[in-house]
């Protein structure tokens, strides 16, 4: 069964995110908020409920601070629902030392969030530190992998031979030459740990609001000053544009330019029957040409192409038989699980490779989280971290983050 982006069934752990539960704001058609009215005031304002939006309004009202998250939508509708939800710090390749630097943090952020999330609200992550395995066919292939590779400072592995690779991954293709293994490599259900961002921002104080329409930014000279959406009007001192694909929209608004594309990404879930012993992988396999991750809800995940340009949530055919080829090659026992359903999401990119995080500085309050291309889950936890840092008063410079600056761009034509 081929789903699309907004319905990928997860089977989310524990209780799951209940808009009827959680709507703390209720803005009406009639209710035209001015800034002058108390109750409309919030501190700041997160505009997207994916796993950036969510993890910062975590961090923010963990900290103790005034929090409104709006969603168009639902809580993890965009890329955030369509993810592997791989931790994968020494695998992924970064082009920049700042972001293997801020990966490794992350996921082990992510793991004391972890804690902290299920001691709030009971919920589960399915987050996992099973470890990753990258196969090699050859030696030859082992090589190129070598020199092709930038990210290397703070990698932990291990070479697993053949032998080795026999004997600790019975379920992995018998004629891999070698294998690097990464004992710290995590993975999570990526809508479970957004749900759970939200959720337990929201246990401490903050207000998330889904189905909020037509969000207009309002700056003046002065700098930010709120929000205009479909129903009604919210004053604020901060906005934080955490809209994935569609944060550039947002900041067209302001006249800012800061562009992201798309980049499509097909996957699909196997589910093994239980006679299958020693067939199901139980750690993921990050291998060149696919990875195949076991999750917590019992299903493995095989991914994911990558088609830069593409916005459309469709799966091909073609697409389908690649990655289970791929994914059969190193997993035999594959060709003998269920077939569970196939999905698209669509990875906001930017042109540097760099997502847009920080300060706006042409618009006093302004701040951008977008543009999180293939790490967004695994980025989320640090994202959360620099921007509250950062509302609490310290620089890119301080945390070490202006290469991530929006202002890199430098592009803006003013519409105040
Ligand atoms: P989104 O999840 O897209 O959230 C943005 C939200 O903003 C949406 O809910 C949207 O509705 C809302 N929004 C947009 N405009 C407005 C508006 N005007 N008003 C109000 N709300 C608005 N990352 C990993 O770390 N590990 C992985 O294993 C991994 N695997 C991936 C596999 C695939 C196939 C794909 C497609 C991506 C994968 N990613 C992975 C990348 C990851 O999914 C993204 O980087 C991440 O989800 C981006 O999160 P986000 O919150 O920025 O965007
Ligand atoms: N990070 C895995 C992907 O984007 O496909």
């Amino acid at each position: 069964m081929v789903q699309s982006k907004a319905s990928q069934p997860e089977e989310v752990i524990g209780s799951s995110y209940d808009q009827n539960k959680f709507e703390l704001l209720a803005l009406s058609e009639n209710s035209n908020l001015s800034k002058t009215q108390e109750t409309c005031h919030a501190e700041t304002i997160i505009v997207g409920g994916g796993v950036i939006g969510c993890a910062i309004a975590f961090e923010l009202a963990s900290r103790g601070r005034e929090v409104l998250l709006v969603e168009q939508s639902e809580i993890a509708s965009g890329a955030s629902c369509a993810a592997a939800g791989m931790l994968a710090a020494d695998s992924e390749d970064f082009a920049h030392p700042l972001m293997a630097k801020a990966a490794h943090e992350s996921r082990e952020l992510l793991h004391k969030h972890k804690e902290q999330i299920s001691a709030l609200t009971g919920m589960d992550l399915g987050l996992r530190r099973n470890g990753f395995i990258t196969p090699f066919r050859s030696y030859g292939d082992l090589s190129k992998y070598k020199d092709r590779r930038n990210t290397t400072s703070g990698v932990q592995q291990l070479w697993w031979d053949r032998s080795t690779v026999q004997r600790k991954a019975l379920w992995l293709n018998r004629d891999t030459y070698g294998a690097y293994y990464r004992s710290l490599e995590s993975e999570a259900l990526p809508v479970s740990l957004t749900r759970a961002y939200a959720r337990s921002a929201e246990m401490m104080g903050a207000r998330i609001l889904e189905g909020v329409q037509d969000v207009r930014l309002i700056v003046d000279k002065h700098g930010v000053q709120g929000i205009m959406t479909a129903r009604g009007e919210v004053c604020c001192r901060h906005i934080i544009i955490a809209a994935g694909l569609q944060g550039e929209q947002l900041m067209h608004q302001v006249g800012g330019t800061l562009p992201s594309s798309p980049v499509k990404g097909e996957m699909l879930a196997v589910r093994f029957l239980t006679d299958q012993a020693g067939g199901r992988p139980d750690r993921t396999v990050y291998a060149e040409d696919v990875y195949i991750v076991p999750k917590a809800n019992g299903e493995v995940w095989i991914g994911a192409t990558s088609l830069p340009g593409r916005k459309d949530h469709s799966v091909s055919a073609n697409s389908v038989q690649r990655l289970l080829g791929a994914a059969s090659y190193w997993v035999p026992g594959i060709k003998e699980a269920d077939f569970v359903r196939a999905w698209a999401g669509i990875r906001p990119s930017t042109p540097d490779g760099l997502p847009y995080i920080g300060k706006y500085e042409q618009i006093p309050g302004l701040y951008t989280a977008y543009g999180h291309f293939r790490n967004g889950i695994l980025l989320s936890a640090i994202t959360g971290r620099w921007i509250a840092d950062m509302l609490e008063g310290k620089s890119a410079e301080e945390i070490g983050i202006e290469a991530l600056s929006p202002d890199r761009m430098n592009r803006r034509e003013v519409m105040l």
